[in-house]
């Protein structure tokens, strides 16, 4: 991956996000379209009304009304038929695109997608791989994608790709995209779901066919890694950092920093001491003990991580004096 397609990434601007699917160039094109004849239109009533305006205003010369005007059957035609067909034309058009974005090619791949409070999951089907906020797809195939949510309403949204569809609790909805090049992406969260909505990221990867292939056989969990340096690893990649700082600040979660050992005041006003089988509860039942401050919004992690991967996020966690 090149410095261009990294540069994709966290970079705003004032117009459009690069295109970088094979439809995204058809909608900034009907886009484009829509705004300029807009704006020609626009511009061309409001010369002709400011003109009237000077020209039959009351003057000394001009005080009465001149007789009323009753009909002009061609001008009532023209401005009647030349916009219907303008529009008849847009609404062709989009509903084209439209259908070409709705349908996904019938040999797409299949990623599903849940969306929760406040990451995003994605699980290969046929592959077996389960990734959090971070979609890796090869190039040169279309990507069909299989949304739920597990808990509010989420919206999937990649500028770059311009598709954005809302992903809803006990409801499939699909979207599919085929990027033009390898590179690196933004996917965004767009439907506000409280309070780590902002931080609702993910990074959407699209590798060549080799480089695709590598990753899928390169293991979730490196064997040789000490706890540690695992748990500080699957503390960005399991999204933990969408909510836990590890610098003493709160966010939507407590900090993780000073955390181990210490005596923790809990919502009901009783204390514990945040041992190893404290923190593990606090993955796999988030709710049984909220701390005194903080919201009950954390989502289980049981099912999502594995027994090696918690005792790793623990042994970081240690870590962080
Ligand atoms: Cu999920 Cu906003």
């Amino acid at each position: 991956m090149g410095n261009k397609a990294e540069s994709l990434v966290h970079k705003g601007s004032f117009w459009l996000p690069r295109s970088a699917s094979t439809m995204s160039d058809n909608v900034d094109l009907l886009y484009n379209v829509v705004t300029w004849v807009s704006t020609l239109i626009f511009v061309t009533i409001v010369v002709v009304g400011i003109y009237f305006l000077v020209k039959y205003r009351r003057s000394s010369t001009n005080l009465k009304a001149e007789k009323h005007v009753v009909h002009n059957t061609a001008l009532e035609l023209s401005w009647t038929i030349i916009p219907l067909i303008i529009l008849m034309g847009l609404f062709a058009w989009g509903y084209k695109d439209y259908l070409r974005l709705s349908i996904p090619p019938a040999d797409a791949m299949v990623v599903n997608v849940t969306g929760k409070k406040w990451f995003w999951q994605f699980n290969y089907p046929r592959e077996g791989k389960t990734v959090l906020n971070e979609l890796v797809v090869p190039e040169g195939r279309a990507i069909k994608l299989v949304m739920t949510s597990e808990d509010v309403i989420h919206s999937f949204y990649v500028p770059n790709f311009r598709i954005k569809k809302d992903v809803v609790p006990n409801h499939y909805t699909t979207i599919w995209f085929e990027a033009k090049e390898a590179g690196i992406y933004n996917v965004f969260c767009t439907e506000y779901c409280g309070d780590g909505h902002s931080a609702m990221l993910a990074t959407l990867k699209v590798l060549s066919q080799a480089d695709y292939e590598k990753w899928l056989v390169e293991g979730d969990m490196a064997e040789d890694m000490p706890m540690d340096k695992l748990g500080e690893k699957l503390y960005a990649s399991k999204a933990c950092n969408t909510c836990h700082s590890i610098d003493g600040s709160a966010k939507v979660g407590p900090s993780w920093k000073g955390l181990f050992g210490k005596t923790r005041t809990l919502a009901n006003g009783s204390s514990v001491v945040a041992d190893e089988n404290y923190i593990r509860e606090s993955m796999t039942a988030p709710n049984a003990k909220v701390a005194q401050g903080f919201s009950p919004v954390m989502p289980t992690y049981a099912g999502v991580l594995k027994d090696k991967e918690i005792t790793a996020l623990i042994e970081y966690i240690k870590t962080l004096k």
